[in-house]
C-alpha cells in the first residue's frame, strides 16, 4: 500500500513538471500536410525575421517552397530544427519549435514536401 502511495506521489510530481504533459499534443494533425496551410505558416513566422530574401542571414534564404526544398535535401532543415548534432540550433538564441511544428514539418517532408 506505502509503495502504491509513493508512486502515485512521484507519478503527480512529474506530470505537473514536463510541459507535454500539461499541454498535450494529442491533437497534433499530421495527415495530409499542406504547405500552403501548415508548413509556410511556420516558417514564415519563426524564420522569416532572419531568412527571408532580404535578410539571408549566414547566406539562408527560405522564401518560397524551392528553397526549402535545397535545405531538406540536404537534412539540414530538419537538423537545425530539432537541434542535431553538427547543425546550428534554429530559430537562433530561441526557443525551439514545438514538438507539433516539428512533426508536421517532419510529416510533410516524409508526404513527399510536396509544394501543394
Ligand atoms: C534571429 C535570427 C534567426 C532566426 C529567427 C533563424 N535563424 Fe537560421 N540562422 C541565423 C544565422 C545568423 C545563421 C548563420 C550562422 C549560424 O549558423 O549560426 C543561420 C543559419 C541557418 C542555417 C544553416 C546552418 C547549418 O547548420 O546548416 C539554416 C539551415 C537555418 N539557419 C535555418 C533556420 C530555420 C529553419 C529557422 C526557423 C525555424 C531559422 N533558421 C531561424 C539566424 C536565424
Amino acid at each position: 500500500m506505502i509503495c502504491s502511495g509513493l508512486l502515485l506521489l512521484a507519478t503527480t510530481a512529474c506530470y505537473y513538471d514536463v510541459e507535454e504533459e500539461l499541454y498535450p499534443t494529442i491533437d497534433c494533425t499530421t495527415e495530409d500536410m499542406s504547405f500552403a496551410a501548415d508548413i509556410l505558416p511556420i516558417i514564415q513566422n519563426n524564420c522569416y525575421a532572419c531568412h527571408d530574401a532580404a535578410s539571408n542571414f549566414g547566406g539562408i534564404d527560405l522564401e518560397g517552397h524551392q528553397k526549402l526544398k535545397v535545405l531538406i535535401e540536404n537534412n539540414s532543415l530538419l537538423g537545425v530544427i530539432k537541434h542535431q548534432a553538427g547543425f546550428s540550433p534554429m530559430p537562433k538564441n530561441k526557443a525551439k519549435l514545438l514538438d507539433c511544428e516539428i512533426e508536421k514539418i517532419e510529416a510533410w517532408i516524409a508526404q513527399g514536401a510536396l509544394d501543394n
